[in-house]
């Protein structure tokens, strides 16, 4: 590629290093330049385009860092191989309104990005082994797995979650119970469908998973915003709003995004309002597998003697988001309802994945892989927290979480959560706003990241000395 195109321009807003930045994307995207093509150093770019070393050097830090470039040493910066055969979205810092803009700074979808939220370590899944049994799947494709699959799921994974939940999380359940879905959306839809009117109000966490959140509104439902403290979602308080509310959606073992787990006298409270209220809770266990110290409390769906709680678990973390798969159970005495709403809704996504997923929770890899990455997520955990600690003293305050796959920073002072997310979005950091998954505004902001790609002490070192120039811009 002629090094020309790169020429960044100096009337242009973005800083010369991000305008770099992007133009190696666009040109990743459009083909210009292919996997496994060399890059110039930076020593001879930068001569080339008559530009700071350091400018450029910044620039090619953060297209490693997110999977762009790949340093080989002394053999030179080539386009990541890696990238063969995927589809790179273009920068779009030119073309896209303001809209779609704002829309991509809170979904994830596209390539990995630096610290995002949501994402488990890519580079640590067993590719090889799943690959071996995709293929072993389509190689005995027939007649039964060519045609409509069954709407509540593919029977055998049906059967190794059952499995798995029972003995990892002490559900009892059989797979008649379980309704395999496309990602956890798709299994509230279900619920919306199968269990409430149009309408309908619920009580949700406040600060909650934001994307939940949206659907449900989405969806027609009322949400009420209730607070959560240290014991997790403040009963007392959502009966004191609407003590008459159809459902209420938790996060009990580890609060998205505030990380404590629901006390357990708190769950007895929940269950005992949700018996006599007759409404319905919804178990969010959407990251549980991962614990790095103190016991997990029983789920409430383990606790549930009144057939009120719909239980919900996903593998976007456990495996991968791409996979788009999730799983909803629900009690005996609503499966009926459930059956005849999952047929008239359609199937669960492809058998050929839910196939793959079975095999891989059947022949022992699944355990495997959870226990691995445990030890893998503490690692990465720490690095995040040290380099945060030594560049924020004091600005920042590393709130230690028992689980999960992210961690909460919180503000010190009062400045807007956002501004600074936004700053560090624009320095190609994937920080998410606390205040954004609040209902109600309150206390201090907080900045939002996932830890599970922080490979290393150094790449922390790296992030973390970028989000601090990104603040002081922001
Ligand atoms: C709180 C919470 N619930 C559920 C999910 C799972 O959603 P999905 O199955 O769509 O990946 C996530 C994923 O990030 C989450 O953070």
């Amino acid at each position: 590629m002629d090094m020309q195109h790169l020429n960044p321009d100096r009337s242009h807003q973005a800083p010369i290093f991000m305008q770099l930045y992007q133009r190696y994307r666009d040109a990743i995207n459009t083909g210009k330049l292919q996997p496994g093509d060399r890059v110039p150093s930076v020593r001879s770019l930068a001569s080339e385009l008559n530009l700071a070393r350091g400018t450029v050097e910044r620039a090619y830090q953060m297209l490693t860092s997110e999977g762009y470039f790949l340093a080989r040493g002394p053999a030179g910066t080539v386009i990541s191989p890696q990238l063969q055969g995927l589809a790179v979205p273009a920068s779009g810092a030119t073309t896209v309104s303001g809209k779609t803009a704002a829309r991509a700074q809170t979904v994830a979808v596209g390539p990995p990005r630096a610290l995002q939220l949501g994402l488990p370590a890519l580079d640590a899944f067993p590719r090889k082994t799943w690959v071996r049994l995709a293929a072993q799947n389509l190689r005995s494709l027939d007649g039964a797995a060519m045609s409509y699959p069954d709407a509540q799921g593919h029977a055998p994974l049906r059967r190794a979650i059952a499995a798995y939940l029972g003995v990892s999380r002490g559900i009892a359940c059989s797979h008649e119970q379980i309704f395999v879905t496309a990602g956890y959306r798709s299994a509230l839809e279900l619920i919306c469908r199968t269990l409430l009117k149009p309408g309908a109000t619920g009580w949700y966490e406040d600060p909650g998973y934001i994307f939940a959140r949206q659907f449900l509104q989405y969806a027609g439902m009322r949400l009420v915003p209730v607070p959560v403290d240290e014991e997790g979602l403040n009963v007392a308080t959502g009966q004191e709003r609407d003590a008459k509310a159809r459902f209420a959606v938790v996060t009990p073992t580890h609060q998205s995004p505030l990380g404590m787990a629901m006390s357990l006298p708190r769950r007895l409270q929940l269950l005992d309002w949700a018996s006599r209220a007759r409404a319905w809770i919804i178990e969010d266990d959407y990251d549980s597998e991962f614990r790095y110290h103190g016991q997990p409390l029983a789920p409430l769906k383990s606790l549930d003697r009144d057939g009120r709680v719909l239980y919900t678990g996903t593998f976007s973390k456990a495996l991968f988001p791409g996979l788009g798969l999730a799983y909803l159970v629900v009690p005996v005495s609503q499966v009926e309802r459930f059956r005849a709403a999952a047929d008239t809704k359609g199937g669960a996504g492809s058998l050929h994945l839910q196939a793959t997923v079975a095999a891989f929770m059947e022949q022992g890899h699944f355990a495997r892989h959870l226990r691995k990455m445990r030890a893998l997520y503490a690692a990465r955990r720490g690095y995040l927290v040290d380099a945060l600690l030594q560049q924020f003293d004091g600005r920042l305050h590393v709130q230690s979480q028992a689980g999960g796959i992210h961690l909460l920073a919180k503000l010190t002072r009062r400045e807007s959560d956002r501004s600074l997310a936004e700053a560090a979005r624009a320095d190609g950091l994937a920080i998410a706003a606390l205040s954004q998954w609040q209902i109600r505004r309150s206390g201090y902001g907080g900045l939002l990241m996932g830890f599970a790609n922080v490979t290393d002490p150094t790449m922390a070192s790296t992030l973390t000395k970028r989000l601090q120039a990104a603040l002081r811009s922001g």
